[in-house]
């Protein structure tokens, strides 16, 4: 037996008991004829006591020797502490041992394996698994354990069964890049590993499976930041004989249970925007809704003076920062060097100080009076004291930049408070978007979405005006989910297909399965997915997926830890038929 406890589980109650504990050295202070150790597991840590009066010299000596991460097992009898420490949960106690047993050396680990750490992220990740000795990192995958198993007793409870669908498939497009497999055993030919299992979980309710869900991994080779990774989790679902509202209220079910379950958060009904008001009013379709700043369009009331800036501009429009009349001249400028960064790229920024004797003090005096500044105000909500932050130009482009903006600054004031949680639904999604580039439409949520009913016609017309069955869940500013109602008629998803720029031959080569299985009776039906790391971290009041993944891949997509990627040797290569390195 290598333990009969753990290392966070003694109190006062086990004082004259003898126990035997394992775990790792975390620290030992050596007063001569004393020694102290702090062994910790992940259950936490237990103050190890080597007294020269009461120990043998051998183990004295022995105790001596241990060193920082050495793996060891004692057995001893649990004490009082002279001094105790109200900060550990075992703090009352601590164990004079009797028997030490090194059972394995470590070397000098590169970082402290401490809360507070001095290794740095890329030390930390080549060394993951000393990193995951540490709480912050071990605390988190315990919460994404427990998040887990919530997910799986909701959706088990409501009769969902949890599917496994294949890894090794065909592309499914989601909008990036696929990762691909070759294959030995078919000369020249790849599996494209999944970027969601969306057909699969449509075929399933051909299938008649009803209720589907499925906590899988999903691989995207796409840019990589603070919310993406190319090997991601999601809680992918899907029912049949559903509509939207159907889909809404059980998995805003779902989310109000995690809500309560792990965070003792209860949310009555989630609010529900449309995508076109979450687009004008926050100029971004995952709004924050956790504090307001909410866009003042301007356009009426600013272009009929002279200044060419506002009146060239297809959209005027404004937000009111609280307090922010107050800001220098000198934080003010820094404001405007942010908006031009190139991550945000406006060209310069109007401001209005709303002075609070209720006069007002802008940088377009020249051209706007008092009458002006204060109807901007109105439609900005701003009141005495704030500042009113004014960007213009292209709709879409201010429309980002102001909603940078309004995220940067509610950083800054302490607005976003990962303790409070407010969740909603935007719904009323377009089908399609363009693509500026291209000049062509491709579906904006995947392909097998449904054009709202009646709308189907408006393809052929007006494509950009098309709204779908498609709907996000929106967290504290971030997309935690997506899903849509999907189309279950051959016919409609091939016009689709023709609409997106597939021909004939390349809808059947790609999707011939799936249209082929609508024609055996398929249910309709609709789903979504929420990225489970996401939500995980936005639970844990975090927004670093890294931090909530065993082993995550950095921002170049490689594991620093395994080194991956790398190359194939010669033989490898030449088995699944991939080009030589001749070289070599
Ligand atoms: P979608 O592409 O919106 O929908 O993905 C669903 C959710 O997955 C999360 N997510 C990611 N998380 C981490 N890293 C990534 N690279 C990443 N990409 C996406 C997001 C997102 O909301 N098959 C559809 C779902 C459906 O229609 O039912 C799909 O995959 O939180």
């Amino acid at each position: 037996m290598y333990r009969s406890h753990t290392n966070g589980e003694l109190r006062a109650s086990h004082i004259n008991t003898e126990v035997t504990l394992s775990g790792w050295v975390q620290k030992s202070r050596d007063k001569g004829f004393m020694i102290w150790v702090d062994l910790r597991d992940r259950y936490g840590i237990t103050q190890l006591i080597f007294d020269a009066e009461r120990t043998p010299t051998d183990m004295m000596e022995k105790a001596k020797s241990l060193g920082r991460e050495f793996v060891i097992q004692v057995t001893g009898t649990v004490i009082e502490r002279e001094s105790k420490n109200a900060k550990m949960a075992t703090g009352d106690i601590e164990l004079l041992v009797s028997k030490l047993e090194i059972l394995n050396e470590a070397k000098l680990p590169p970082f402290t394996i401490e809360d507070e750490t001095d290794g740095g992220e890329e030390l930390r990740m080549k060394y993951r698994y000393l990193d995951i000795r540490r709480n912050p990192v071990k605390n988190n995958l315990i919460f994404r354990h427990k998040v887990a198993m919530e997910v799986r007793k909701y959706l088990s409870d409501q009769e969902f069964i949890e599917v496994e669908t294949p890894y090794l498939i065909k592309s499914t497009p989601e909008g990036a890049r696929d990762f691909v497999v070759p294959s030995r055993m078919n000369e020249g030919q790849f599996y494209a590993l999944p970027q969601s299992p969306q057909t699969f979980k449509q075929l399933l309710m051909v299938g008649g499976m009803d209720k589907y869900f499925q906590i899988v991994k999903c691989f995207r080779d796409e840019d990589l930041r603070a919310d993406r990774q190319p090997e991601f989790t999601q809680i992918d679902c899907e029912m049949a004989f559903v509509k939207q509202e159907d889909i809404l209220n059980v998995f805003e079910g779902l989310t109000r249970h995690l809500l309560k379950e792990i965070n003792g958060v209860e949310i009555e009904k989630f609010p529900r925007m449309l995508y076109d008001d979450a687009m004008r009013i926050y100029g971004n379709d995952k709004p924050d809704i956790r504090f307001g700043m909410e866009f003042g369009e301007l356009n009426e009331i600013t272009q009929h003076k002279e200044f060419k800036v506002f009146n060239d501009a297809e959209l005027v429009v404004g937000i009111a920062v609280p307090g922010g009349a107050t800001y220098t001249r000198k934080e003010i400028d820094k404001l405007i060097d942010w908006v031009r960064r190139p991550q945000v790229g406006a060209l310069g920024m109007v401001y209005v100080k709303c002075n609070a004797d209720g006069s007002f003090k802008s940088s377009v005096d020249k051209f706007y009076d008092q009458e002006d500044l204060k109807n901007w105000a109105e439609k900005t909500g701003a009141k005495a004291g704030d500042l009113i932050c004014i960007l213009s130009g292209a709709t879409t482009k201010v429309r980002a930049q102001l909603s940078a903006l309004r995220m940067e600054l509610a950083e800054r004031l302490g607005l976003r408070d990962p303790k409070v949680f407010a969740p909603l639904w935007v719904i009323d999604f377009p089908l399609l978007e363009l693509d500026e580039e291209t000049g062509h439409y491709h579906a904006m949520h995947h392909p097998f979405t449904s054009p709202k009913p009646g709308q189907l016609e408006l393809l052929a017309t007006n494509p950009g005006e098309v709204k779908a069955n498609a709907y996000d869940l929106v967290m504290n500013g971030n997309e935690i989910g997506g899903g849509s109602i999907r189309i279950h008629d051959k016919q409609i998803q091939a016009t689709m297909l023709k609409h997106l720029g597939f021909s004939d031959e390349e809808a059947k080569a790609q999707f011939g399965f799936l249209m082929d299985a609508f024609e055996y009776g398929a249910p309709p039906h609709g789903g979504l997915a929420f990225g489970l790391d996401r939500l995980v971290a936005i639970l844990g009041g975090q927004e670093t997926i890294r931090d909530f993944i065993a082993f995550p891949k950095n921002n170049s997509g490689r594991d620093v830890m395994i080194d991956a990627p790398a190359p194939l040797n010669n033989e490898q290569l030449k088995e699944l038929s991939l080009q030589l390195d001749i070289k070599a």
